[in-house]
């Protein structure tokens, strides 16, 4: 009967900021998009550290880093929507990472039922108000509790490698 080998463990190396991001890059997520109501201005933003926390309640939580644009928008706003993207949606994904003035200019959009920006037709939709806030290092982690879910079947959108990639294009063989 043939042998086969295991793998060979990668050499142990120290959490560089080199290191850390090429070992999280090996880590496939879905892709959404996040945005909430600022006192002055809608904001948003492509999110990938999007995780479910608890059933009873629904709890759901992302990361926003301390150095973004909307930083100070997300943190006094009581509620946000948390958008999944789909596998057509990378030109979506890519305008809500950029820094641009208006990035719903031209979209289809309105409040939802927590007054959070709702883009008409991006689904799975959930929509949540803020349960907790806590540090995390350079990020701070909201927790959210859903209060409104939409769902639909859809292919979704997937970040590996630093790559969008739609899943059809991911090799599950
Ligand atoms: C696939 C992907 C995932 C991202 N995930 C996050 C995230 O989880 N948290 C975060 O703060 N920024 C994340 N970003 C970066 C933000 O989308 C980007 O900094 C955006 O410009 C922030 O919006 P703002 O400049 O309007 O504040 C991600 C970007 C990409 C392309």
């Amino acid at each position: 009967m043939p042998q086969t080998k295991p793998p060979q463990p990668g050499p142990a190396r120290p959490p560089t900021a080199a290191a850390f991001r090429e070992a999280l890059g090996q880590f496939p997520t879905g892709v959404t998009i996040v945005t909430a109501a600022g006192a002055d201005r809608l904001v948003g933003m492509t999110v990938n550290s999007f995780a479910s926390v608890s059933l009873d309640p629904p709890l759901v939580l992302w990361s926003v880093a301390k150095a973004t644009a909307s930083f100070a928008a997300f943190m006094a706003a009581d509620a946000y929507a948390v958008h999944f993207l789909n596998a057509g949606q990378s030109d979506l994904a890519m305008r809500f990472a950029g820094r641009i003035d208006d990035k719903f200019a031209g979209l289809d959009h309105g409040p939802g039922v927590t007054g959070a920006p709702v883009l008409a037709g991006v689904e799975p939709l959930l929509e949540c108000r803020v349960w907790a806030r806590h540090d995390g290092g350079d990020h701070m982690i909201l927790v959210g509790e859903v209060v409104s879910i939409r769902t639909r079947e859809h292919k979704p959108l997937l970040f590996h490698a630093g790559v969008l990639r739609p899943v059809d294009e991911v090799d599950l063989g």
